[in-house]
């Protein structure tokens, strides 16, 4: 089975999936129109990171493909709909980059509590300037994370190990760890830390969900860290905030537009402030996080190449599978429809085969229905199969 790996995917998934004895091709660039069409035609797999484009073209082009994965967090550059038409299972690496953001974020919480940026550039300009003035420990400060997901609850258990007293803000129920404590409102939180830290997602809830209000019920001279996505917060209030000496500092790694490529010609009112650490979305970007990616959605794939698992899936029901053993296991995926399976049962019973044993996830669209039978599969049995009303796609493992 032929797979490609474009875009500079860490070593360790084309190592783990060759130890699977499959033909792996790497390519270190993204590929896209004729080269990805003509790359893409006889590979079972695809493994790609957010630069290239799996399209509704390249899906109809590639007869073989049974996997689409993606080794990043995003999947925005598959077209899902394309693929769960076509039966094609699409994965992600998410939460592999959760302790690389929550690193970084306890970095900026000290930089910014002992004021280091403003040494450092003072320094870097000739300036010797030692003081404790506005310089802090974070020892006993209170934390406030807004999101208290797989960033969020990370950073609280590594906040409390500084000494740190945690509160948290999340619109989910969620067990708090260590002794966080949960607050009932987002205002509650602002008016209470020493320090806002902010993990949610990009949602219409969560978008300029920190404005010129909530800076305003923020603690004088408290800070401010948005390692979550560009939207969340109202630049130019945060801006004023800062130029009113309200918030002590700020430290932004997402922005509202962040541009597509590396170079020169950046811009954002946040510049030149010397209380402020601006980084170009990295907090998630380490090589840990890259091999953790590399190693995780390798092993998504294989388990779903060599037993038909689909747990951690985007777009199919999810389904987790002993492995084959001395089996022989015939995987059905077909619109979930009323009649399928029935018709499916009496192809079985016509072919007089033994089941050993029989699952069946769906989802709104799609029918996964894996059948462990003890002969191999013969006898037209994989024809009567495929020519099931309904049928996306039948695949037999041995
Ligand atoms: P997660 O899904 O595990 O946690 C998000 C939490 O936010 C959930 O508990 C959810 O209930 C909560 N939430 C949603 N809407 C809310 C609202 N309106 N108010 C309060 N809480 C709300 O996500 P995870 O993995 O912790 O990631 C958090 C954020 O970090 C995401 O936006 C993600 O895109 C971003 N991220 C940024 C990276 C970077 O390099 N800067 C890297 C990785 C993630």
């Amino acid at each position: 089975m032929n797979v490609l790996l474009l875009e500079k995917i860490h070593s360790i998934a084309a190592r783990s999936l060759r130890a699977q004895g499959l033909q792996i091709t790497t390519v270190n660039k993204s590929l896209a129109g004729d080269e990805l069409l003509k790359a893409t035609r006889t590979v079972v797999a695809l493994g790609i990171r957010s630069k290239t484009r799996v399209t509704a073209e390249v899906i109809s082009n590639a007869k073989d493909l049974l996997s689409v994965t993606c080794f990043c967090i995003g999947s925005d550059q598959v077209d899902m709909d394309a693929c769960t038409e076509r039966g094609i299972v699409v994965f992600n690496a998410p939460y592999s980059n959760t302790r690389s953001v929550s690193e970084l974020t306890l970095g900026h919480i000290i930089m910014l509590m002992r004021g280091v940026i403003d040494s450092n550039a003072a320094m870097h300009q000739g300036t010797w300037k030692k003081s404790a003035n506005h310089s802090n420990e974070v020892r006993g400060k209170t934390l406030g994370i807004v999101g208290y997901g797989h960033i969020g609850s990370q950073i609280s258990i590594l906040a409390e190990a500084l000494g740190m007293e945690v509160l948290f803000y999340d619109i989910r129920e969620s067990l708090a760890l260590g002794n966080a404590r949960r607050v009932r409102s987002l205002k509650e939180l602002l008016k209470l830390s020493d320090v806002v830290t902010l993990h949610v997602p990009d949602t219409a809830a969560t978008r300029m969900m920190i404005g010129p209000a909530e800076l305003r019920a923020m603690k004088k001279g408290s800070v401010l860290i948005n390692t979550s996505r560009g939207k969340v917060v109202k630049i130019d209030a945060l801006k004023d905030a800062l130029l009113k000496k309200h918030l002590r500092g700020a430290a932004i790694d997402v922005f509202p537009n962040e541009p597509g490529s590396n170079g020169p010609g950046w811009d954002c009112p946040l510049r030149g402030f010397p209380n402020v650490i601006l980084t170009p979305h990295i907090a998630g970007s380490t090589m840990e996080a890259q091999r953790e990616i590399g190693a995780s959605a390798s092993a998504k794939l294989t388990r779903f190449l060599t037993e038909g698992t689909t747990t951690g899936s985007l777009n199919f029901p999810q389904m987790e599978l002993p492995p084959l053993e001395r089996r022989h296991r015939i995987i059905h995926v077909h619109k979930n429809v009323p009649g399928v399976i029935s018709h499916i049962g009496s192809v079985l019973k016509r072919h007089k085969i033994n089941i050993e044993g029989q699952h069946l996830e769906t989802t709104d669209k799609l029918g996964y229905l894996v059948t462990d039978i003890d002969h191999p599969v013969k006898g037209g049995l994989l024809q009567d199969l495929t020519a099931t009303p309904n049928t996306i796609r039948v695949r037999v493992l041995y």
